[in-house]
């Protein structure tokens, strides 16, 4: 994991979009300070080994990788903006608009969205991929980071702010906020590699379970950890009055749901047998990060 962290963060510092100018180089040193702080890289990761498991390759996907963590990124600059979450550290480190000041950090999450399209298409990503798949990918992302993905999970996440929401609720937009990001991974790693259909249905499956847990962990953390680990601050959820699965069916329970759509997520990936022990893995190893 750390071996594959170092090899995706030199190629998302190459991506990265160059300038002469002097104002527009603020930008970018804006867009790298969020880019390269750190960060689990669990997206990138996923959609490379699922790459990797359909008969792709690392070197293929790794700019669909890299163009997700940017959308990422940018949703994470945008989430801790005082308009959102209010939040003053990220990933162990001052928050974007901290830094570099409110509006700088609107273009800066504005900067790595744009410059995520660039990279789907570029150069690189056509050489290795061809132009069918290049155009997928487009469409791929922008629909899990649309209005009827991430964008959306996160609309619903606040205008579900100090209201009293049923599960159901808190799945769908969880689904969105969080799951959406999951399956663009699992779905980029499948283009790449040109997955079949079955690989891809089960790709998404897997990637759907994890989110969904992924993001339950998210808010227990935010409860159960420190700060200092957490390198976020944690009790932000209370503080906003956050509709959670963790604020609503407590810690015990949420333990438990996260189990259940681990071990469903590992069973998705049952038609390829041992070759999925790497995505085995990592299920499980979110399921426990403290991070
Ligand atoms: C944080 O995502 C936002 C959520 C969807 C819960 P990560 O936990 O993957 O954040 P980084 O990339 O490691 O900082
Ligand atoms: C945000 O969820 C998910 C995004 C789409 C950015 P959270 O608001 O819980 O993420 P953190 O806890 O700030 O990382
Ligand atoms: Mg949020
Ligand atoms: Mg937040
Ligand atoms: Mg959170």
């Amino acid at each position: 994991m750390s071996q594959f962290t170092d090899i995706v963060e030199k190629k998302l510092i190459s991506y990265l979009p160059k300038t002469d100018n002097e104002d527009i180089q603020e930008l970018v040193s804006s867009m790298e300070y969020s880019l390269m702080a750190g960060g689990k890289r669990v997206r990138p990761m996923l959609t490379v080994e699922f790459a990797k498991l359909c008969g792709g390759s690392e070197e293929a996907a790794m700019p669909f990788a890299c163009a997700l963590e940017m959308i990422h990124t940018y949703s994470l600059i945008h989430d801790d903006l005082p308009c959102m979450d209010n939040d003053d550290l990220r990933r162990g480190k001052p928050t974007n608009h901290k830094v570099y000041g409110e509006a700088t950090a609107l273009l800066a999450g504005n900067g790595l969205l744009t410059h995520a399209f660039e990279v789907l298409v570029s150069d690189e990503a056509i050489r290795l991929n061809g132009y069918d798949k290049c155009a997928k990918a487009v469409r791929v992302l922008s629909e899990c980071a649309g209005v009827n993905g991430m964008l959306g999970g996160q609309m619903i996440d606040l205008e579900s702010e100090g209201k009293s929401v049923d599960v159901e609720h808190l799945k769908v937009m969880d689904n969105k906020k969080t799951g959406a990001l999951m399956i663009a991974a699992a779905k980029l790693g499948c283009i790449s590699a040109g997955a079949t259909e079955e690989q891809f249905e089960a790709a998404c499956e897997y990637a759907s379970d994890i989110g969904l847990a992924f993001q339950i962990i998210d808010d227990m953390l935010d409860i159960t950890s420190t700060t200092e680990e957490l390198g976020k601050p944690v009790g932000s959820d209370d503080e906003n009055e956050k509709s959670t699965y963790a604020a609503l069916l407590g810690l015990e329970e949420c333990r438990r749901l996260a189990g259940e759509l681990t071990d469903k997520a590992v069973s998705s990936l049952g038609i390829f047998g041992d070759r999925a022990k790497v995505l085995n893995d990592f299920a499980v190893y979110l399921l426990n990060r403290e991070k």
